[in-house]
């Protein structure tokens, strides 16, 4: 394992594999429940953190972890699905996690990407997040093309929760994971890249040679909107970066 400290004030762990690296992220979640037991959270969806998931519902499982009591936000879902949609991420996310761990349906938060008036319902979920305190912990993926949840690239670092066109990149990454190609919205409700950086404490997990370049960018690149997950090293400290080893497989720190 590998720990590097940037002069931006973020860090990044390496560690060999996608199951070590996110056994170390869990680590931190477990951290956080435990010191703050309603906390404010995310998860991410994707390939990514599906060993993550199972690693929490285990150690939930052995009551190592409490979830009673935290506080859920979801980053994101295509427009117009009802997380009942077999394509919704948020319906995905009860699925891969949160039915499997005792959080609490009343503490759940999905993001309203089936409101009739979506830009009103963004609006909304973004002022419910905002009365919640904001986000303590989220944490994140990255897309091939440097998007973070579906903040894709031209998304300003003071962007807040609204619905957005996806790219073609990311429709085509997403049509892996859909049951009917044919049904896919060309647009997304997400949080914003502003929800990001104001949460007090910021984790990033990458995994797989897919996305050892865009993390070179995102890192050692300029902080720019073109690559939005460059504009999370404006958290600072606060930022966390955990990467298996081919995904840090282009990285040049110093
Ligand atoms: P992935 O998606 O984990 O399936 O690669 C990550 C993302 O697009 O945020």
């Amino acid at each position: 394992m590998l720990e590097f400290k940037h002069n931006e004030g973020w860090a990044i762990t390496i560690a060999t594999d996608h199951r070590t690296v996110s056994a170390l992220v869990a680590d931190v979640i477990a951290e956080q429940v435990a010191a703050t037991p309603n906390i404010v959270w995310s998860l991410p969806t994707g390939s990514t953190p599906i060993p993550l998931f199972d690693i929490l519902a285990a150690r939930a499982a052995r009551e190592e972890i409490d979830f009673r009591n935290v506080v859920f936000f979801s980053l994101d879902d295509y427009l117009g699905l009802h997380p009942s949609d077999p394509n919704s991420l948020s319906g995905w996310l009860q699925r891969e996690f949160l039915n499997r761990v005792n959080v609490q349906p009343a503490n759940v938060h999905l993001i309203p990407a089936d409101d009739p008036i979506p830009g009103e319902a963004a609006r909304h979920y973004d002022a419910d997040l905002t009365r919640c305190g904001g986000f303590d912990l989220v944490v994140l993926g990255i897309g091939e093309n440097g998007h973070i949840a579906f903040n894709e690239p031209g998304s300003e670092a003071s962007t807040r929760t609204r619905v957005v066109e996806m790219t073609p990149e990311t429709r085509e990454q997403a049509a892996g994971y859909w049951n009917d190609q044919f049904r896919m919205p060309g647009q997304a409700m997400t949080i914003g890249m502003a929800n990001i950086l104001e949460a007090r404490q910021i984790v990033l997990l990458v995994t797989g040679s897919v996305k050892a370049t865009v993390l070179a960018e995102a890192l050692t690149g300029d902080i720019s909107h073109h690559v939005p997950a460059s504009i999370l090293r404006l958290a600072g400290a606060r930022l966390h970066i955990f990467a298996d080893a081919s995904a840090a497989s282009q990285l040049n720190l110093n």
